[in-house]
């Protein structure tokens, strides 16, 4: 019995495609490289949600739906006060109504990123910005933020982050928002619960420990016994390893070049390699055979320090993209008539038979 479900498939879908013997990602019959950088979040949300949702101008509903979530969540936002913000992006997205009259897709991918935005905010003293909708997604996301627009380079930077890492296949979050839409609880519910697989160290709750690894490693003379150190109490180094890939994750490199034309050579950059380049050589010490290399969520967390975001915000912000993901599995999962609903094996003790 495979425990945590490996190489079990439990769907089919034409969302996206995870190679992971080649390091490749596919979504929708494009490389990750096709569109990373070269699309808009928008534009692959539209490729996406194709034949799933109405089709339409995602950008404008995105903008659309950003405001209505604002107005519905933003007199709500003091109960959130004390949360962290991802814990506040759960709460904020469990907070809207079934009801309410917004395609939920959009809804659900708005509320994220105006919450993030708005508790983020919030927890720093800040007065929540509300959206606006002319803006790309990217653009209104950092604005909400910061409380003044982004550079052209930090939009692109986020815009093609959220792309990169808007769908991949079946990993925890999405099977856990599938899982819940074969009931028919909808689409609020299943991103809801997406949010809270995707909160967890070993998935979506990496980023911030990575920085967290690299400052407690301190300097070069300093990377060998740390991570030996590490290894040898048992712990997991963030930012390695994942079920799928057996060679690097071809979103790392994405990420990393993005990160590269942001901050050039730095010595940031030059420390992180360094600690890149000695934790795949112990892993691979340690673990033969196995292909523990480099995931997203190394090469994410310096992307979003270079973008000087909070680094407790990291884990709300790869939610800001993902939700997209999630909702078009969420809208496929829809059209299957079938609850995904599997056994276990009990081993525990029967009752005893009267003599
Ligand atoms: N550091 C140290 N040891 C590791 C690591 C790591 N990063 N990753 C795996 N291992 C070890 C496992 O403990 C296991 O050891 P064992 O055989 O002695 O029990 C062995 O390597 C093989 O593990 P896998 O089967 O390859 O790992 P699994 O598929 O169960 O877990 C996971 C994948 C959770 C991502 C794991 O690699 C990990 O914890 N990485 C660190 C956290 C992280 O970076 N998470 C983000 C993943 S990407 C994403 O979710 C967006």
């Amino acid at each position: 019995m495979a425990v945590g479900l490996d190489d079990v498939v439990a769907a089919e879908t034409v969302l996206s495609h995870v190679d992971g013997q080649a390091g490749r990602l596919v979504l929708r019959g494009f490389d990750l490289e096709a569109l990373a950088g070269r699309r808009s979040y928008e534009e692959v949300l539209a490729l996406l949600w194709d034949g799933f949702a109405p089709a339409g101008d995602v950008a404008g509903g995105l903008g659309r739906a950003r405001a209505a979530a604002f107005a519905i969540l933003a007199p709500k936002l003091p109960a959130l006060d004390g949360l962290g913000p991802v814990e506040a992006v759960r709460a904020g997205l469990a907070l809207l109504a079934d009801r309410v009259e917004v395609p939920h897709h959009l809804l659900a991918t708005a509320a994220t990123a105006v919450v993030a935005a708005a508790a983020s905010r919030r927890g720093a003293g800040k007065t929540p910005v509300a959206p606006d909708p002319s803006l790309g997604h990217a653009a209104d996301f950092l604005r909400m933020l910061r409380g003044e627009p982004a550079t052209a380079a930090h939009v692109r930077a986020l815009d093609t982050y959220l792309v990169t890492i808007a769908d991949h296949g079946l990993n925890a979050s999405t099977f856990a928002a599938r899982v819940i839409a074969s009931t028919r609880a909808g689409l609020l519910s299943a991103v809801v619960g997406g949010i809270c697989a995707l909160k967890g160290p070993l998935h979506g709750g990496a980023p911030g420990p990575v920085l967290d690894m690299l400052d407690a490693i301190g300097g070069p003379e300093r990377i060998e016994p740390w991570l030996i150190a590490a290894l040898d109490h048992g712990d997991r180094l963030m930012g390695f390893g994942h079920r799928v890939y057996r060679v690097r994750d071809p979103r790392a490199d994405v990420l990393k070049r993005v990160v590269m034309d942001l901050r050039g050579e730095s010595n940031r950059i030059r420390f992180a390699e360094a600690v890149e380049a000695a934790a795949i050589r112990l892993l691979a010490q340690r673990k033969q055979g196995r292909g523990l290399d480099t995931n997203v969520e190394f090469y994410t967390a310096l992307l979003l320090e270079a973008l000087a975001l909070p680094r407790d915000l990291f884990t709300a912000v790869f939610a800001v993209g993902r939700v997209g993901g999630w909702a078009a599995h969420v809208l496929e999962q829809e059209q299957s008539r079938r609850i995904i609903r599997p056994q276990s094996a009990y081993v525990g003790p029967l009752p005893q038979r009267a003599a």
